[in-house]
Parts: C-alpha cells; sequence; structure tokens
C-alpha cells in the first residue's frame, strides 16, 4: 500500500466524472489500499479514487473512533437508491480543500448499494455521519464537490483563495 499526491482545488481533475468499474480484480483491491493508506496518512474519514487521479468509483470511508480500532469501509461502485425528506447538517471538510470547513445540510439517511472488495453486491442504510460522508465521496464521482452546496459567495472566494495558493506552488 502507498501514499499518493492528493489532488487539490482547483486542479480540474476534481471535476472529472468517475467510471463504473465492470469487475473487483486485484488492481482495485490495491488501489482501495492505496486510498486507505493515503487517507490516514492526511488524516481524513472519507476519500475517492479521484482525489489521487483515478477516475474510477471506488470510496473508502473509516469513521472509528479515537482510540478504538480502525474500521476501514470499501465501496466500489456505490449509488443512492433512495433519500430521506429529513435532513441533517454537518460541518464538512475535503481533503482536496485542506483547512476549509462549512456547514451543509444534506439527506439524514440514505440507502446505497455497492459491491464490496470480494465483489459482492451489498446494500445498506447509512445515517448519521455514514449518510453525510458516503454522499460527499459519491459527490466526488460525479466531479461535485461540497463547496458546491453552499452560498455562490462563499464558494467563489474559497476557489479564489486556491487559485491563489496553486499559483504559488506552480
Ligand atoms: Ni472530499
Amino acid at each position: 500500500m502507498t501514499i499518493k499526491p492528493l489532488i487539490i482545488l482547483p486542479d480540474p481533475i476534481l471535476r472529472q466524472t468517475s467510471a463504473l468499474l465492470e469487475d473487483v480484480t486485484p488492481e482495485v483491491q490495491s488501489l482501495a489500499g492505496d486510498m486507505l493508506e493515503t487517507m490516514y496518512d492526511a488524516p481524513g474519514i472519507g476519500l475517492a479514487a479521484i482525489q489521487i487521479g483515478v477516475p474510477k468509483r471506488v470510496v473508502v470511508i473509516d469513521l472509528h473512533k479515537e482510540g478504538e480500532e480502525k474500521k476501514p469501509q470499501v465501496f466500489i461502485n456505490p449509488e443512492i437508491l433512495s433519500s430521506s425528506d429529513a435532513r441533517s447538517t454537518y460541518e464538512e471538510g475535503c481533503l482536496s480543500i485542506p483547512d476549509y470547513y462549512a456547514e451543509v445540510e444534506r439527506p439524514a439517511t440514505i440507502r446505497v448499494r455497492y459491491v464490496d472488495l470480494d465483489g459482492k453486491a451489498q446494500e445498506i442504510e447509512a445515517d448519521g455521519l455514514l449518510a453525510t460522508c458516503l454522499q460527499h465521496e459519491i459527490d466526488h464521482l460525479n466531479g461535485v464537490l461540497f463547496i458546491d452546496h453552499i452560498s455562490r459567495l462563499k464558494r467563489e472566494m474559497v476557489i479564489k483563495k486556491f487559485t491563489k495558493a496553486a499559483k504559488l506552488r506552480a
């Protein structure tokens, strides 16, 4: 497992739509391993493959609490089947938009279908932080960032700030 460099806003790669996987090959398993390693190193609680530059529909999440054992979860081709009308708000951040946080309102409960690392189809009902995290990561697979869910004024300010920083890095 290798720690990969993260793609940072405003890199246009983040706006790509990721492709469905046809099979859970050893390459996909190794991609998921690299993603987990990269996420733990950052550290973060969720990562989509596109954030390390791979436009494939793979998401990793780990919501274990501090002092508890790691609980890695891998979602291949995740798809939201239904969303609750009830909504909840969390302060979100993103490894591709470091050190920026904002409150985002999303459906509180979702039903998600995905394929696990063994290639088996699974379905879960997620609520709480997992529901928000899954929606945030599935957004990434469609080229959507959490800042797309905040006010235009705030979004433009963040993009401007990160564009400036990228120019300084270049
Ligand atoms: Ni993110």
